[in-house]
């Protein structure tokens, strides 16, 4: 697939808010587009094409072997927790990179405990970092932290997840709406929805926490998609569950998912009805769903599930049958573009557009789709997802981030 530098042109007022950063903004020359609340379509200004895995790691070296860019300073790195197991990976792959490159780390995992993580910073702070790195469990709890943060001169990456705070200088993600886009697509594709004619599909849907910013994307993503075939009674979704809070899930818990996943299937699908699709927004939940249909189906036909992150158990899953694609993230190059901005800001380089092909991945300049409070624009770097199913599970082999077992599983490179 073409790689494809998409970039919002900025306006001479976005340019000299983007010295500043989020906190800098005065407003954007062009309206400025909400955040994306659960209940209205985030519209993702540049829906970034989903590369393939093996396209997106292209970056053979991370920016650290790049002998002009030595650290020297000390950075902080807050991770929400160790249990999804994608976060593991995120801190281990982030402390890499910035040790390769020369700095000091504090690496911290706050248990998905907001006031823990407020603490964890604090202390980063009192340790005198000259960076934060933080992908925030509750993007509006941080506000102590990210204060002090502020009141110290030390600026902040919001990685992954956005963090309501104008201390938040930069935004380092994949475009949220399009992982939910994918997900979306994938089912009108499997199902051929366009051309259903006046067959009805049934379909349950399982969104992330709403504590985090990117479930409301992800959520809405999907739904954009959905929406037009669900009006047209071509989807059906039989518990009559379409809101967000009503199918959210607290802290993406997979216990949580199941127990809903049972309860949904109890109530309205225990008389044979069948159940086609259930879309889940990341694969702790869809382990959750997958669960609980295999438990308590009844019915034979095998049940079209989604995810997204690439969890070894998900990945068994799909090489099973039990789920049917993931939307892979490869958080390692989410890293390399972490460091790099993080350079880039540490030597006071502008931050723009023209920091991307230093990157070698493929990633998107967005500065219209993310606020840190009204109409306070984050400039974004957005890395592009892609889809993996059982067919294309090599390309995860490919980034060398994964290998492939003697039983066909995948499993993390050690
Ligand atoms: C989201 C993240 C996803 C998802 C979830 C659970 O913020 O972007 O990858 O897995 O958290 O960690």
């Amino acid at each position: 697939m073409k790689r494809k530098l998409i970039v919002t042109l900025l306006s001479a007022t976005m340019a000299a808010s983007l010295l500043a950063g989020c906190g800098g903004g005065s407003g954007s020359s062009s309206e400025a587009k909400s955040e994306a609340p659960a209940s209205s379509a985030a519209e993702a200004s540049t829906p970034a094409e989903a590369s393939t895995p093996a396209e997106a790691s292209g970056a053979e070296e991370s920016a650290a072997s790049d002998a002009g860019t030595a650290g020297g300073g000390k950075i902080g790195i807050s991770m929400p927790t160790q249990s999804l197991e994608r976060w593991n990976r995120d801190g281990s792959y982030l402390d890499e990179q910035f040790k390769a490159a020369g700095y000091e780390t504090v690496l911290t995992y706050s248990d998905n405990d907001s006031g823990r993580q407020v603490n964890d910073i604090q202390n980063m702070l009192a340790d005198n970092v000259d960076l934060l790195v933080v992908a925030a469990i509750d993007g509006e709890a941080l506000n102590t932290a990210m204060d002090e943060a502020a009141e110290a001169n030390v600026p902040v990456i919001a990685y992954d997840r956005l963090i309501m705070n104008d201390a938040v200088s930069y935004y380092v993600s994949f475009d949220n709406y399009t992982v939910g886009k994918l997900q979306g697509e994938f089912v009108e594709s499997q199902l051929d929805l366009a051309n259903a004619g006046d067959k009805t599909y049934n379909i349950e849907f399982t969104a992330g926490d709403p504590a985090d910013n990117n479930a409301g994307y992800f959520f809405n993503g999907a739904v954009d998609v959905l929406q037009p075939y669900i009006d047209a009674g071509t989807l059906n979704v039989v518990s009559g569950q379409t809101d967000f809070d009503t199918v959210a899930t607290a802290q993406w818990n997979t216990d949580t998912a199941l127990e809903r996943a049972q309860n949904v299937l109890s109530s309205y699908y225990a008389d044979g009805t069948q159940l086609d699709v259930w879309v889940c927004s990341n694969d702790s939940t869809a382990l959750g769903v997958a669960q609980a249909v295999t438990s308590d189906y009844a019915g034979d036909n095998s049940v079209l599930i989604t995810g997204q992150d690439g969890d070894e158990a998900n990945l068994k899953n799909i090489v099973d049958g039990v789920q049917t694609m993931t939307v892979y993230k490869n958080v390692s190059n989410e890293s390399i573009v972490t460091l790099a901005l993080a350079q880039a800001m540490l030597k006071g380089e502008t931050i723009d557009e023209s920091l991307i092909p230093s990157f070698g991945i493929d990633c998107a300049f967005d500065t219209e789709s993310y606020e840190t409070s009204e109409g306070n624009k984050c400039p974004s770097f957005l890395l592009v997802p892609s889809v993996i199913t059982k067919d294309n599970l090599q390309e995860l082999v490919d980034t060398g981030l994964y290998t492939m077992g003697d039983d066909g599983y995948l499993a993390a490179a050690q």
